[in-house]
């Protein structure tokens, strides 16, 4: 987590930085900052908390002080040290000549901690970034240029570090630096930046240059000078940004939550106009599938695991990625894994498909974010194409990711013969309906967002459905403490009455996600009743008005079973969405949340 910029030009480095920071405060807003390398002067400006205290001080500071056409930015979620003013970056050297920006972890920090302050450097804060400014200053008081400097400390660090660095003495120079943490360099008219994510480059720069692990970037107006560790020297192409700036606004919605869940029905019928875009001839030989993947993508993994099981005949495991990499597994050459991340740079996904990768299974990724680090390790991607998602809890992206994992599983269906091309045309018939269908919960918003407000003002919730319904429930809760900090658990309706239901009086709502043509419909509504027995208010979403008395119903449009995940998400995104709004919170930027997890 955590966002960088840098910026040299011939214009006002403080406006860029901080516009390049309003883009990137999805990946945290704990602190902000930054640094101004100004002929003799290197000013650094900081705030605890979110990027507008940040905004208010450089506002308010003389203009000759904020006057710089090179700089560096930072926003800071948390990993060492409290998020407060200390602990912000930018990080500078004692005599106050250098400052660096970091995004990452610095795995030996303790190591070097020790070993600078055995010789003399004193810690100002308890980040692990602070030992490598001391690094690179003690290279550059032992008589290093500026660029052997950050070469020869870099080269002491463990861990993953995109950085931006600035030096006094040489304020025609930005340096950045690259390895196992996502940098892209932006090049526009007379000025080039740095930046964590393309998002912060959006309306300024006109192409860019994917910088590699490993790397080095000597920038300067006019001049990208990239180099590996050692030294030597790299050619790269710039590609042009295709993206525009529009990407990246609220569009009249009041939260970008709020209009990324209005996007999907665009977003899933594109999908299905356009197919799943690989060839998945060459995967009709597995008989094993591992799916990896965290939090929303974990829940579009089990959403979808039952029809990969169902229709290919496989034996499917669905692992969340962080205890994928400390479990012993069975992955081997006939093994399909795939690994599911809208980011595209989540540390945990990306360390369980490196392991997985070096058991010769065959790797295909699923993402929003084809320019991400994951795709490095898979041998197959598969986009989401579901344009950037802003808002930290995810919406878009997974309804999108349940559609590409029900084309996935149709076409390994269709390839291994196990369906029959009627059934095949009748499933794809049944997900043309999808968009429409979304459309008609989403023309409910006002009847969704009255129930929502009843329930706004309850400590917790429990959500409950069975089957395929079940990681419905689970994004449903998911969503919910994400954006209302209400504390919403699911469970599997006929595990209630083992346990959970020890928690249930009027005090406790229950949220029950049932579907008609479900199997489970009666037993779970049965568990609707039980929860009633217990004075527990509770509000059905169905695409069936059931027999009983329920508290609210939030009536869906008719679905399958198998597919009926998609509208079960908008409805129940749409009620935590409702219920937060009711609680003023801070919708598109929860507190402790980031949209990027770069950290294990
Ligand atoms: O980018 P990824 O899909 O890998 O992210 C995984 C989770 O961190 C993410 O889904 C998280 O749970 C979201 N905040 C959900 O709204």
């Amino acid at each position: 987590m955590c966002g960088i910029i840098g910026y040299i030009g011939e214009s006002s480095a403080a406006e860029n930085l901080l516009d390049g920071l309003k883009n990137l405060e999805y990946r945290g807003y704990d602190s902000a900052g930054i640094a101004l390398n100004d002929n003799n002067r290197l000013k650094i400006f900081k705030a605890a908390g979110k990027l507008n205290n940040l905004c208010q001080i450089i506002r308010t500071e003389p203009r000759e002080n904020t006057v710089a056409e090179c700089g560096i930015g930072h926003i800071r979620w948390a990993t060492h040290g409290l998020p407060n003013l200390e602990n912000a970056h930018p990080h500078r050297s004692a005599d106050g000549n250098l400052a660096l920006v970091h995004n990452g972890i610095i795995e030996n920090y303790l190591e070097l901690r020790k070993e600078l302050s055995a010789d003399g450097y004193h810690f100002t804060s308890q980040t692990d970034t602070e030992a490598i400014v001391h690094l690179i200053d003690r290279e550059l008081k032992n008589g290093a240029g500026f660029e052997d400097a950050v070469q020869n400390a870099v080269r002491l660090l463990d861990g993953a570090f995109a950085l931006g660095i600035v030096y006094r003495q040489e304020p025609d120079k930005l340096i950045a630096v690259k390895k196992n943490a996502p940098l892209i360099i932006g090049i526009g008219q007379h000025e080039n930046f740095i930046a964590s994510d393309i998002a912060a480059l959006l309306g300024k720069a006109e192409k860019i240059v994917r910088m590699e692990d490993g790397e080095i970037a000597v920038i300067r107006r006019g001049e990208i000078k990239i180099t590996d560790f050692a030294g030597k020297q790299v050619m790269r192409q710039p590609e042009l940004l295709q993206l525009s700036a529009e990407s990246i606004d609220k569009g009249g919605y009041k939260h970008f939550m709020l209009k990324e869940i209005h996007e999907q029905p665009g977003i899933i019928r594109a999908l299905l106009a356009d197919g799943l875009q690989i060839d998945t001839g060459s995967l009709r030989d597995f008989n094993r599938i591992e799916i990896i993947a965290c939090g929303t993508s974990l829940h579009a993994a089990l959403a979808a695991a039952p029809l990969f099981e169902d229709w290919c005949r496989c034996e499917v495991s669905v692992q969340p990625a962080s205890e994928y990499i400390y479990k012993k597994q069975r992955t081997g050459a006939d093994t399909l894994v795939i690994g599911i991340s809208q980011s595209g740079e989540t540390a945990d996904t990306i360390t369980a498909l490196k392991q997985a990768q070096k058991s010769n299974a065959q790797v295909l990724v699923l993402t929003n974010r084809p320019d991400s680090s994951i795709v490095r390790y898979a041998d197959k991607v598969i986009t989401l194409q579901a344009g950037i998602e802003v808002s930290v809890a995810a919406t878009k992206s997974y309804t999108a990711q349940l559609l590409r994992l029900y084309q996935l599983a149709l076409a390994l269906a269709k390839d291994k013969n196990f369906l029959s091309s009627e059934e095949i045309s009748g499933l794809h018939n049944a997900l043309r309906q999808i968009p429409v269908k979304i459309e008609e919960i989403l023309a409910e918003e006002e009847k969704i967002k009255n129930v929502a407000k009843k329930y706004a003002r309850f400590p917790a919730m429990a959500y409950i459905a069975r089957g395929q319904q079940l990681p419905s429930a689970m994004e449903g809760a998911l969503k919910l403490k994400e954006i209302s900090y209400i504390n919403a658990c699911a469970y599997a309706a006929g595990e209630l009455k083992h346990g959970p239901i020890a928690l249930l009086d009027a005090n406790m709502p229950v949220a029950a996600v049932l579907c008609r043509q479900a199997p489970t419909y009666a037993k779970t509504l049965s568990n609707c009743e039980e929860a009633k027995a217990r004075k527990a208010p509770v509000i059905i979403f169905s695409d069936q008005i059931p027999q009983g008395n329920f508290d609210d119903i939030v009536l869906l449009p008719q679905n399958c079973e198998e597919f009926a995940p998609l509208t079960e998400a908008a409805a129940l995104q749409l009620f935590a969405y409702f219920i937060a709004d009711e609680l003023g919170r801070e919708i598109d930027q929860p507190r402790n949340l980031a949209k990027s997890v770069t950290v294990e």
